[in-house]
């Protein structure tokens, strides 16, 4: 996710004061950076690349304002560019905006300030902001009423600081997109999160939605969107300058998956209308699967390939999942009639690259699936879909692929022409779902429990197969014990011979007659030989007789319960992975992007 850093204080250290705060917030994984100084006049350095390329663009020596705001771009309205990176300005420089989030109106909003006579130097949703602002200036608005008006504008998830020219004040506001105040000897200090001011104070005040804040050189004041004063609580924070990066998380992997809720409302934003619920799915307005639909694909994205196959099939359509590396277009049927999705979290992974050339050279349509924005895979392909999962930086894939699987039940419903009232309300609460799941997992206690099992087996049917497959990979990939995934059903013909009373079998029981009563008998097949049963399961009542421990799913739409259910697997894979005390974050011999075939 992008960064923001914003500071009020000597005016000789307000530029070194930014550019610190975008180091701090570099391991939240951005493409460019830029800083805006409340000079006279406002100046304004943005830059593709790392923060040191922005350092090296800025002139010595560097004008100087007593109030700046800095930005880390991760891009997701135009790609990685100079002009794409933040700051914007408006028309005539006067005042300077940066932004996390969405803008979801933002295209009627350029329509609308393009008409009335505003240039626009940049591809992003929030460069209307800055726009919007001048309008309200230009109407004898003063910068706070201006701020306050153009806000009431937006719609979507933001964070949002600006500074005008010639003056001494950061403005602020947040909804839905985290904002925090820090209140040092020296100066006051704004950022998307504390480790961009840890070294300076660590005395802190958390913005809640709905919020604004002007910051001035010795206080800050915090007002509701009505402009009545807001009485809010100074917090210490105790976080060493290692833990400020992971937000007081142990390790990124925590932190990814309790970003989740969070990765599946900006995958959803602007693609499930907030008013009647239709699903909106404009990035692609000319698919069609009238022909095979073919998903290329590895590791976890092949696990979220198969998710989406599942769902497609279930619509008639004739989908079937590759592993990349194995996708030969000299032996596998691929014509001008077939779609190839390949799912790719990073864009960039060699074997995924190669399978989606070849069937570019076989002509057929393609399309990426993947989180980052201008990657190798979203340039080459046809067509993209962004899964909006903001920067992963543990190995262990987690909240891109819950993006992934998301967006794969967005694009199911587009080829399939719509979607039932009942899927849209099961999208809408699966953010608060999975923040339940969250807050009450039993996985810690599980995990504990099972320290020192010779292997861990894991069991489901139909849509839940792929979920086995990855609850599997994720246990091997950070705790290095043995683990692997089963369609339920292919027990007896085979892996039961490993079952033991070592060999905790993950058993995934949802869904209807007669899934529910097939997946029952295979727990007892693995209970009659003595196998420890863990149920991951929306209905605890009949396999709680059966199962040693019981993980509980909210009960939502068909298609989301693998969600569900998936999270349950990476804190219980994660839990185990800390008990063993493993490096959770780097396991060995694996890389984040893996760019050799
Ligand atoms: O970037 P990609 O989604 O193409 O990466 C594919 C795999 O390398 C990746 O999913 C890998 O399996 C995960 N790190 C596992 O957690």
């Amino acid at each position: 996710m992008c960064g923001i850093i914003g500071y009020v204080g000597s005016s000789g250290e307000t530029l070194g004061t930014l550019l610190q705060g975008l180091s701090n917030l570099e391991y939240r994984g951005y493409d460019s950076a830029g800083v805006a100084l409340a000079a006279s006049p406002l100046t304004v350095y943005k830059k593709q690349g790392e923060v040191d390329a922005l350092e090296d663009a800025i002139p010595n020596p560097a004008p100087e304002g007593h109030a700046g705001i800095g930005h880390t771009r991760w891009s997701t309205h135009g790609p990685p560019s100079d002009a794409n990176a933040h700051p914007h300005t408006d028309c005539h420089d006067r005042v300077a905006v940066v932004h996390n989030g969405i803008i979801d109106n933002y295209q009627e909003l350029r329509d609308e300030l393009t008409a009335s006579g505003h240039e626009f130097r940049s591809e992003t949703d929030t460069e209307v902001v800055p726009h919007l602002i001048e309008s309200f200036l230009d109407n004898g608005a003063n910068p706070e009423e201006a701020f306050r008006s153009a806000i009431d504008r937006i719609s979507g998830s933001y964070a949002i600081a600006a500074v005008f020219d010639e003056t001494e004040t950061v403005y602020a506001v947040r909804n839905q997109s985290p904002l925090v105040l820090g209140l040092g000897d020296d100066g006051t200090y704004l950022a998307s999160d504390v480790p961009a001011f840890i070294e300076y104070t660590d005395r802190v005040v958390y913005l809640d939605d709905g919020e604004f804040a002007r910051l001035e050189r010795d206080e800050v004041v915090v007002t509701d969107s009505d402009g009545a004063a807001v009485e809010k609580s100074v917090e210490t924070i105790d976080w060493d300058p290692e833990d400020a990066g992971k937000s007081g998380y142990r390790h990124y992997m925590l932190k990814e998956i309790h970003e989740q809720p969070h990765a599946v409302r900006q995958c959803l934003r602007g693609r499930v209308s907030e008013r009647d619920e239709s699903v909106l799915f404009e990035e692609l307005p000319n698919l069609d699967a009238d022909g095979p639909v073919h998903f290329v694909a590895c590791g976890t994205s092949y696990h979220a390939a198969l998710y989406g196959e599942c769902l497609l099939q279930e619509q008639g359509t004739a989908a079937q999942s590759f592993v990349a590396s194995e996708y030969d277009i000299d032996r596998i049927p691929v014509d001008e009639e077939t779609l190839v999705i390949g799912v790719t979290q990073s864009g960039e992974t060699a074997d995924t690259l190669r399978a989606l050339r070849g069937a570019n050279r076989s002509g057929a349509t393609t399309l990426a699936v993947t989180n980052v924005v201008a990657s190798s895979a979203a340039r080459e392909c046809d067509d993209v879909v962004y899964i909006r999962a903001g920067p992963e930086i543990s190995v262990a894939a987690t909240k891109s692929f819950v993006g992934q699987q998301i967006t794969l039940a967005l694009v199911a419903n587009a080829l399939a022409g719509g979607s039932s009232p009942a899927f849209r309300r099961a999208l809408r609460n699966l953010p608060d779902q999975i923040q339940r799941i969250l807050d009450e997992s039993a996985a810690r206690s599980v995990a504990t429990t099972f320290i020192g099992s010779d292997a861990y087996f894991f069991i489901g049917r139909n849509y839940h197969v792929p979920v086995a497959l990855e609850g599997a990979l994720k246990m091997k990939e950070i705790t290095y014990e043995h683990a692997e995934g089963f369609a339920a059903g292919e027990l007896k013909h085979g892996p039961l011979a490993l079952v033991t009373r070592k060999t905790p079998v993950i058993a995934l029981v949802t869904g209807d007659e007669p899934t529910a009563t097939k997946i029952l008998g295979n727990v007892s097949e693995v209970a009659a030989r003595d196998a420890p049963v863990i149920a991951v399961t929306d209905s605890p009542g009949g396999v709680g007789q059966v199962a040693d421990r019981v993980l509980v799913v909210p009960t939502t739409h068909p298609w989301l319960v693998p969600v569900l259910v998936n999270v349950q697997l990476q804190l219980l894979a994660y839990w185990t992975a800390d008990e063993l005390e493993r490096p959770i974050d780097k396991p060995r011999n694996l890389a984040k992007s893996v760019t050799v075939e």
